[in-house]
């Protein structure tokens, strides 16, 4: 992520054009310094051998997962960030820590999230150190990804559980950067092949007229044959789940990065209006865009400092009167988190970051708690926004 920070400050023109603003800069500045320090607070307030997930406020303890679970690396990965900028030993130690806590999923073949897993904190980790071990981690969870590929359908498979087939959800977008990563780092071209055949089935088979997602295609296994289109986490098989439609569009600027191949912008410049033209003036979603209940309903943090870190990558890549629009959202959208809305104080949260964010509705699980992806997201969107700016570290 360091690299895209340099990438986004230092090589691209449009991104010369954008200039953050400077009270925004400012209000950054004092959320990551807190966010050190709510940081090591949820470290010490999460049992060691788990990692943390989310706060129940009921029982007032922080809800954890195993390392198989695809929120396992955020936790990590998070620290790792916040190490960047603050250059605190604590969080460094302490990421390291938990990261051999996940070390064995690199041998995970039953289930495509190993780039969330893996990829965020190996990643940064692999950034930050140069490590030959980190980079050998990756490797192998790159192969491990990789078996899930199927050449006749043309994507990695998401779920191996029923009701579906060969399911595909657009999640999976968000995986592809780890076997980029891997091609480059090891010059095997199979690794890009695969991520780059995926995006481009994602972009045939998921995508309606106007650039929304459905969350879940399930495939034929054999033909390769789109069975169904359906939702697992939205209102409706119909509707526009709000972290689904972020998930597209970092997922296909993020591949735009790596390949520079245009109908990877394209896609993801349409999907950027399609989601500004159906979100609030504060720029953070209702959970879902279709959801009849809005604007009784939930908000989702996630979903906003998801669309916030993309909006601010894709801001660089388009001529300067478009990137300056996705820049004022991304900026509107992380003005309202930073608030005392979604923003959290110091032991407050369970130590997170962000409160308002939603895991997944129709299973009635994790509805309106902090979640430690909106976390990651949101520093992750700080730090881009910061990078703007010229600036890397406190
Ligand atoms: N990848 C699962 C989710 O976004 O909830």
């Amino acid at each position: 992520m360091l690299r895209t920070i340099v990438l986004l400050a230092l090589s691209l023109p449009a991104a010369a054009q954008l200039r953050p603003d400077p009270s925004l800069l400012r209000t950054i500045d004092t959320n990551l310094r807190l966010a050190v320090v709510q940081y090591r607070y949820l470290a010490a307030h999460t049992p060691s051998g788990v990692l943390p997930r989310s706060f129940d406020s009921a029982a007032g303890s922080v809800t954890t997962s195993g390392s198989g679970w695809w929120t396992s690396g955020f936790f990590p990965a998070t620290l790792l960030e916040l190490y960047g900028v603050s250059k605190d030993t604590a969080l460094y130690n302490e990421a390291f820590r938990r990261m051999r806590l996940l070390e064995r999923e690199q041998y995970n073949k039953t289930t495509h999230d190993l780039g969330f897993m893996m990829y965020c904190p190996f990643g940064e980790a692999w950034r930050l150190t140069g490590s030959a071990a980190d980079a050998d981690i990756l490797m192998n969870s790159a192969r491990s990804l990789s078996t899930r590929f199927r050449r006749a359908a043309g994507v990695i498979r998401s779920w191996d559980h029923a009701p579906w087939q060969y399911p595909v959800i657009i999640d999976n977008m968000m995986n592809l950067e780890l076997l980029m990563w891997a091609s480059r780092h090891s010059g095997d071209t199979s690794f890009r092949h695969i991520a780059v055949t995926h995006a481009f089935t994602t972009m045939r088979n998921h995508y309606r007229p106007d650039y929304s997602s459905y969350h879940v295609v399930d495939y034929d296994t054999v033909t390769g044959a789109v069975l169904k289109r359906q939702t697992a986490q939205g209102y409706a098989d119909s509707s526009d789940w709000a972290r689904g439609q972020a998930w597209g569009l970092y997922g296909f600027t993020a591949m735009y990065r790596w390949t520079h191949d245009r109908r990877f912008l394209s896609q993801a410049t349409h999907i950027a209006d399609f989601i500004l033209a159906h979100i609030p003036a504060d720029r953070v979603p209702y959970w879902d865009y279709s959801d009849p209940r809005i604007p009784d309903t939930y908000r989702d943090a996630s979903a906003a400092a998801v669309m916030a870190s993309a909006l601010i990558e894709l801001a660089g890549y388009v001529p300067p009167a478009e990137g300056r629009r996705y820049l004022a959202a991304a900026t509107a959208a992380l003005r309202t988190l930073s608030s005392p809305s979604y923003r959290s104080a110091y032991g407050a949260n369970g130590g997170f970051l962000l409160m308002h964010s939603v895991g997944n509705i129709p299973a009635k699980t994790e509805i309106d708690v902090p979640l430690s992806y909106a976390d990651y997201y949101f520093v992750e969107a700080m730090l881009r926004y910061r990078a703007l700016g010229g600036s890397n570290r406190f």
